[in-house]
């Protein structure tokens, strides 16, 4: 159901009871007037009787008299059944002809008759000289009450059902202008979530403070998946650059290091076999050449593995694969920096599987970064930290003079954030004047 016809209803049926409480409240204000009408009438009638009997009294001999009850009711503006009941138990009646149930009480529903108050009967002594003469009963005509009562209600009905029908069509049409932004909205949601991401501008500004909001958040998410899908672009473009980079610099590894040493393995061994062939005489000196080449090629396999494939860390352990790592690193700078490991934390040996693999690839990257980018620096320190809200690793250094640092448009740091946040960590990036500090946490219970 759309929310048009959802509000609408909801007006109705709250228009209906607003029209019921308003009925239910007239019936009971115009019970209670002609109640109170009533009252004064049986008080004039009752003395209008008195009167009567004492004018009989005054007028004729003395004897058992009862007022002239047609006259009586005749001064009435409308017809009421009147008894009069002598102190002798003898009873007179006018206009009291049993009335049939009036027809409109039968064509109403039970519980609707019954919320309209019956006619009362209503009873007052009768007193001639100072005593008690008689009793006087009077019950109106129920048929007039009832049909008072019945037109107040139907009068109430009709100009309700009017206003409830003028209300409704009043409200059908503003309702339907009011969320006619919505259409726009979802059309932009929509083209959201298809391939094609709306420009920012294309929904208007709204007057209505909640529409306004909505299309505020709607461009705010366009701009956001326009800059993620830009992000992943460069990132795509960024990690097949890197692959390929890899790739090269593996086949330069190969060439320069291991096969230059296997090259010089065959110069070594083919000039063996000549002097063999000249039957010179051998002794274990002379593989001594090869042996040495033969290692060089074995540290510089081991050290390309190494760089392809991490360190099996459920053997090796975390903290023993960084300080490799960092052993590695300190060879090549060659002090500038100096590097200093600290591990803390008695959970470290249960690091592994991704956080380990994670934590190793960020401290790969920030001490190559450090010997791109902080080949000036005194001292770098790298710390492994475990507590029980998680895993820290951070690695900051000095940066000499007044040399502005800056996260540049490089991408490894970005690649780190992506992979931390992937599982469920985050990186901290502080760079100042003199320092530049990376943090990376992980929370605890990471699958290992
Ligand atoms: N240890 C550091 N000391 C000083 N500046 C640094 C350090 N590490 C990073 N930076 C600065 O932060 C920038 C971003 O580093 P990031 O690793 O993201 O990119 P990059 O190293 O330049 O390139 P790549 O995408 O190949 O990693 C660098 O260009 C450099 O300016
Ligand atoms: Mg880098």
């Amino acid at each position: 159901m759309s929310l048009k016809w959802h509000l609408l209803i909801r007006m109705t049926l709250l228009g209906l009871l607003c029209w019921a409480a308003v009925s239910l409240a007239v019936i009971a204000s115009a019970a209670s007037r002609t109640r109170s009408e009533l009252e004064q009438r049986a008080d004039r009638l009752a003395q209008h009787m008195e009167l009567d009997l004492a004018w009989q009294m005054t007028a004729a001999a003395a004897g058992e008299r009862s007022p002239e009850l047609s006259r009586i009711a005749a001064a009435m503006p409308e017809p009421l059944c009147i008894r009069y009941v002598a102190m002798n138990g003898r009873e007179d009646e006018h206009g009291c002809e049993t009335e049939p149930a009036t027809r409109a009480h039968h064509r109403l529903p039970r519980w609707l008759a019954g919320l309209i108050p019956v006619a009362p009967t209503l009873e007052r002594p009768v007193r001639l000289w100072g005593q008690t003469a008689g009793t006087a009963r009077f019950t109106p005509d129920p048929q007039r009450l009832f049909d008072a009562e019945w037109n107040t209600v139907r009068k109430l009905s009709g100009l309700a059902a009017l206003t409830i029908i003028a209300l409704d069509a009043l409200v059908f049409w503003m309702i339907g202008h009011a969320l006619s932004p919505t259409r726009q909205i979802v059309a932009a949601l929509d083209r959201l979530a298809g391939s094609g991401v709306p420009a920012p501008e294309q929904l208007p500004r709204y007057q209505v403070r909640e529409f306004r909001d909505i299309s505020d958040g709607v461009r705010q998410l366009a701009l956001r998946l326009k800059q993620a899908s830009d992000l992943r672009d460069q990132l795509t473009s960024k990690l097949i650059r890197i692959q390929e980079d890899e790739r090269r610099e593996l086949t330069h590894a190969l060439h320069e290091e291991v096969g230059q040493s296997v090259a010089a393995t065959a110069v070594a061994v083919a000039l063996l076999r000549m002097r063999i062939g000249d039957g010179e005489a051998m002794d274990e000196n002379d593989l001594e050449e090869i042996d040495q080449t033969v290692e060089q090629t074995q540290v510089a396999l081991r050290s390309l593995l190494l760089r392809v494939r991490p360190p099996l860390f459920e053997q090796q352990g975390l903290v023993s694969a960084l300080n490799d790592l960092v052993t590695g690193w300190r060879a090549r700078l060659r002090g500038r920096p100096q590097l200093h490991l600290a591990t803390a934390g008695h959970d470290l040996a249960g690091i592994g599987g991704e956080q380990a693999l994670c934590l190793y690839r960020v401290m790969q990257e920030c001490l190559s970064n450090i010997a791109r980018h902080a080949g000036d620096s005194q001292r770098a320190e790298i710390a492994l930290h475990c507590g029980p809200r998680g895993v820290e690793a951070r690695v900051s250094n000095d940066v000499p003079g007044d040399r502005i640092v800056s996260r540049g448009s490089g991408m490894g740091l970005q690649l780190l954030e992506e992979r931390l946040r992937s599982l469920g960590g985050c990186l901290e990036i502080e760079a100042t004047a003199s320092r530049f500090d990376v943090c990376a946490r992980l929370p605890a219970g990471n699958p290992a």
